[in-house]
């Protein structure tokens, strides 16, 4: 990982990446992209240096490196259109890990990932681009976690269990083992999921045995 890396969004989610950044390289020289901060403003000691039009610019002064530190809870939409416009720049997209997360090498994780503190990734786990996995969230062995996920705190994805693209898996959350979760689904926290989940549903409720049980709004 380069030194330089901006980070886009400073709210909470920022907070925690950016404190995870700092241990992981305490070279680290982040700067902060915001919309709302007033620039020269400081998050965690990194500066705000503008809102997404100073983007241009922060590429062109040698930061080639960033990140999306806007948070998703329920909809990854606003990731989604940032990561895009990151892109198209030429940005490219680090993995930020904590020193404290536990990564098997025989894991394989994709670009623009976020891994908390202590969070597990286990082997054959599969961790799609820019997929957060939030302190002490645990991917057991062969499970595919898609792109834009949200694993949220605590929660546990057991053995070979499938999360599609953009879905959310509420804080401590249980996925038991070989169960899959639709594209842009959302499991409330505190779930035990025992039956597949179809696209764009949300659950909540303690243990969910049906495939869906309350339409998305
Ligand atoms: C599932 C969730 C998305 C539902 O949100 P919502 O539609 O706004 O739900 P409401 O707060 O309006 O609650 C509606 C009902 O569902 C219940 N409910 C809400 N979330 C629930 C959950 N996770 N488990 C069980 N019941 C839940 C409420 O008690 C309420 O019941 P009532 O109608 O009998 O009073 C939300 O509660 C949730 O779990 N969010 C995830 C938060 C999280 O994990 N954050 C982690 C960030 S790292």
């Amino acid at each position: 990982m380069e030194d330089k890396i901006v980070l886009v969004g400073g709210g909470g989610h920022c907070k925690s990446v950016l404190d995870c950044l700092w241990r992981q390289n305490p070279h680290a020289q982040p700067v902060i992209v915001d919309p709302i901060l007033p620039v020269g403003s400081t998050v965690l000691g990194a500066k705000v240096a503008g809102g997404d039009d100073a983007l241009p610019a922060l590429f062109d002064a040698g930061y080639h490196q960033a990140f999306v530190t806007v948070g998703s809870i329920l909809s990854s939409s606003t990731r989604r259109k940032i990561a895009g416009k990151l892109q198209d720049i030429g940005f490219s997209f680090p993995v930020i890990a904590d020193p404290s997360a536990v990564i098997s090498p025989f894991s394989v994780l994709g670009h623009g990932v976020f891994l908390g503190k202590n969070a597990i990734v286990n082997a054959e786990a599969v961790i799609g681009d820019h997929a957060i996995i939030n302190s002490a969230a645990v991917i057991e062995h062969e499970s595919r976690v898609g792109a834009f996920v949200h694993v949220s705190v605590g929660s546990i994805l057991c053995g070979n269990v499938t999360v599609d693209d953009d879905a959310f898996i509420g804080a401590g959350a249980v996925v038991i083992q070989g169960i899959q979760i639709g594209k842009a689904a959302i499991v409330g926290a505190g779930c035990t999921v025992k039956k597949h989940i179809k696209e764009n549903v949300m659950i909540r409720g303690l243990t969910v045995e049906e495939e869906a049980s309350c339409p998305r709004y």
